[in-house]
């Protein structure tokens, strides 16, 4: 298999699945339509969703109903950069390659805008009844779509992670906190729906549930990496933010190094207990390989 070649088409295929369901600019309302469309259409890896999909395939699930919570999973993740970058938070004005929602369209219609999208993105998620309305596991799968974006996933780590700037306090156990809730959580969300929807079962969904933990927690510390040795101009967002905003993170806490370290440990235990699954995806193993060394 080369790699590079199927990360492009699948690549592809996800933009035209998840794009379908961006909502038309229309009404009097359009402009938060054309906010919400704006910042999701900028680009970015679609890393969440293509998790999601190969989670599905990998325990056999060949159906259309994991498209709506594909692009939902996006828009959930696109809402929490929406949000990350706004003045109050970490005051940023470049994402993926262009300015940020805010500074296009003004700090209120990027909070309406992130409002807007992790709400459509229910909306979205809930379509899957219609296409699949006997698939057993698609409570379930709402229950997680939920549960990962709130207090208890993603808002719970950003909530701790605002609080930690300037923190000399700060333990390796919170740092895991933050990074498990901010960013593994949605990573986990991906491939627990992926495999719910499958039909995987309990033992095999809390499997996925640890792998998704791990590549989270090296994602979240490869960024911080990429965040003082990369370039905007890669990254299409600015370097430096993380010292700018006074952030403990895994390279200022055990330096660059060891980081770089735990990003290939994290990722080779995820790899490991991959593939001890009686199940197989080869594109899944190698996208898990290929993000150890990601440069955006
Ligand atoms: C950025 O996520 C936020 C983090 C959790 C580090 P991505 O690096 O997946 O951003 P996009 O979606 O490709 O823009
Ligand atoms: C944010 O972490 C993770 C989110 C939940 C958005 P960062 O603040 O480091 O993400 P970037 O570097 O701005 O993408
Ligand atoms: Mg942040
Ligand atoms: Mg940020
Ligand atoms: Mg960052």
């Amino acid at each position: 298999m080369d790699f590079q070649t199927e990360y492009k088409k699948r690549t592809d295929e996800i933009e035209k699945v998840i794009t379908a369901y961006l909502p038309k600019e229309e009404g009097y309302q359009k402009t938060v339509m054309e906010a919400m469309n704006y910042s999701f259409l900028a680009g970015g890896k679609r890393l969440r969703p293509m998790l999601m999909w190969e989670t599905y395939r990998l325990f056999g699930g060949e159906a259309k109903v994991i498209e709506p919570f594909m692009a939902a999973m996006e828009m959930i993740h696109t809402y929490s950069l929406v949000h990350d970058d706004l003045p109050a938070m970490d005051n940023d004005e470049y994402r993926r390659g262009k300015e940020t929602t805010w500074k296009v369209y003004g700090e209120a219609m990027g909070i309406l805008a992130g409002d807007a999208l992790l709400t459509y993105a229910f909306e979205t998620a809930a379509k899957a009844f219609d296409l699949e309305p006997q698939n057993p596991g698609l409570g379930k799968a709402m229950q997680i779509l939920a549960g990962k974006a709130g207090i208890f996933g993603m808002v719970g780590g950003q909530v701790v992670d605002v609080e930690s700037e300037n923190d000399t306090s700060m333990t390796k156990e919170k740092l895991d906190f933050i990074y498990r809730l901010k960013t593994s959580a949605l990573m986990e969300s991906s491939m627990r729906i992926g495999a719910v929807l499958a039909g995987a079962d309990q033992e095999e969904q809390n499997a996925i549930g640890e792998i998704a933990g791990k590549v989270g927690l090296a994602f979240q510390i490869q960024d911080d990496i990429l965040d003082v040795t990369s370039t905007m101009e890669v990254l299409g967002k600015p370097i430096g933010s993380d010292e700018k905003n006074h952030k403990i993170t895994y390279v200022t806490y055990e330096g660059l190094k060891k980081a770089k370290e735990d990003v290939a440990r994290l990722s080779e235990d995820a790899i490991a207990q991959l593939e001890g699954l009686s199940v197989k995806n080869e594109f899944l193993t190698e996208l898990l390989r290929y993000l150890i060394f990601r440069e955006k």
